[in-house]
């Protein structure tokens, strides 16, 4: 198979992560290097800074362009769109009318309806939407998933999920998209969380909330920018109830506005056991199962690809991050005519479920959705990338 050739468009902070993915390079000093995908390779970044661009062109020896040079080469199948989230919608539609394919990074747009429109778009081109998250591919939730579907567990009739801390304006250079529509932590961790949701459990259908800005004016603590504030715009705690077509009712507390908790990321009860879920802004992490109040017993998630630890984290933690799965599995599935995994229809419906949230947190009353989704194919055992290729 000859690997698919991709443009990027954004060179921002999370360029990063998908180059080191497609190119084999350590995300830490010291680290071994991976091999580069034999799916996927990289032809070329843009950004609306061409500056940033040849920056990041250079620091990855790959190619640059302009926005409209990278649309308009025809040796460029997926366009994977890095830009920040107010911007998603607008690059994904040049992207399609470009007759590309086209990945974007979470949330697909920075509203429903736009990713609604995006997909209508694509159909009528007859090209592929595709978009992260991708963590639920990772071998933690893949472990999940296989547990749920065995049964083990029961039948899942309740759970928590819950994303909380102070935001983002102490660490990312430019955190300003955080706090715009299109961010928060509803729209920002949410998809997270609730496309890991889906494919463990199934479509939602109705969703009940409460919502609010905790701190209506934020001081960025970072660099360059330190000593800068931020008016917020979008609400920053949401606590949240999601009714799954399935039964289960799960509670989604996700928040800017917390300095210090100690509850767990994620927790599923079913009427045989409990599950502990990891994180799902990661790949691996630990799960553990608890079998009618038997002691918890870790999981050994190993056999699942995408599970080492592969970076260290500014405080410390070793989490597996291979951000560029989802893009690998897209690319697959072009050349197989397969679907792929993180699919547009998966992503618009987390969006409107996400959106749904902060409806329901602004009308005080329960949304019902409208859209559904068909859980993603769970990704077979193994190791690497190869599994996307059997
Ligand atoms: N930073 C992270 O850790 C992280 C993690 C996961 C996902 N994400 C997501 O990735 C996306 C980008 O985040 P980031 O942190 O890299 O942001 P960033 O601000 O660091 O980078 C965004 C880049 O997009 C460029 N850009 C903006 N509008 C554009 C347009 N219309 N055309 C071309 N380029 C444009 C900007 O110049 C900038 O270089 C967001 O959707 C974010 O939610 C970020």
């Amino acid at each position: 198979m000859q690997p698919i050739n991709i443009g990027i468009i954004g060179t921002g902070v999370i360029c990063d992560s998908y180059l080191r993915g497609a190119l084999g390079v350590p995300a830490n000093e010291g680290r071994p290097a991976a091999s580069p995908s034999r799916i996927i390779n990289i032809k070329s970044v843009a950004d609306i800074r061409p500056e940033a661009a040849k920056a990041k062109a250079d620091a990855f020896g790959v190619g640059s362009e302009t926005v409209d040079g990278l649309l308009a080469d025809p040796e460029i199948s997926i366009v994977l769109n890095l830009t920040i989230p107010l911007a998603h919608a607008e690059v994904n539609r040049a992207i399609v009318a470009a007759g590309k394919h086209a990945y974007a990074e979470k949330p697909l747009c920075a509203s429903f309806g736009e990713a609604q429109a995006l997909l209508a778009q694509a159909t009528k081109a007859g090209v592929r939407v595709g978009g992260a998250p991708d963590t639920f591919l990772g071998a933690g939730h893949q472990a999940c998933r296989r547990i749920i579907d065995s049964g083990r567990i029961g039948k899942v009739i309740s759970g928590s999920a819950t994303v909380l801390s102070h935001g983002m304006e102490h660490w990312h250079p430019n955190p300003n998209f955080y706090f715009m529509k299109g961010g928060g932590p509803i729209l920002d961790m949410g998809p997270y969380y609730v496309t890991d949701l889906v494919q463990l459990l199934g479509p939602v259908a109705r969703v009940a909330a409460t919502t609010c800005i905790g701190n209506p004016v934020r001081t960025i603590t970072s660099q360059p920018r330190a000593g800068e504030t931020i008016d917020v715009d979008i609400e920053t705690t949401a606590t949240a109830l999601l009714e799954f077509v399935s039964g289960a009712t799960i509670t989604l507390a996700a928040s800017w506005d917390v300095w210090k908790n100690k509850r767990l990321p994620f927790e599923l009860y079913g009427v045989d056991g409990s599950l502990i879920v990891p994180d799902p802004n990661f790949f691996g992490g630990t799960v553990e199962i608890s079998d009618q109040g038997g002691d918890w017993t870790a999981v050994d998630i190993s056999a699942h690809p995408f599970h080492t630890p592969n970076r260290t984290m500014r405080d410390g933690r070793e989490v597996a991050d291979y951000r560029i799965i989802g893009l690998l599995d897209m690319a697959a599935a072009i050349q197989q005519g397969r679907p792929h995994r993180a699919s547009g229809e998966l992503t618009t419906h987390v969006l409107e479920v996400l959106e749904a949230v902060g409806t329901a947190g602004a009308e005080r009353r329960w949304v019902d959705l409208t859209t559904t989704c068909e859980r993603p194919a769970p990704v077979p055992q193994g190791a690497g990338e190869e599994v996307f290729l059997a």
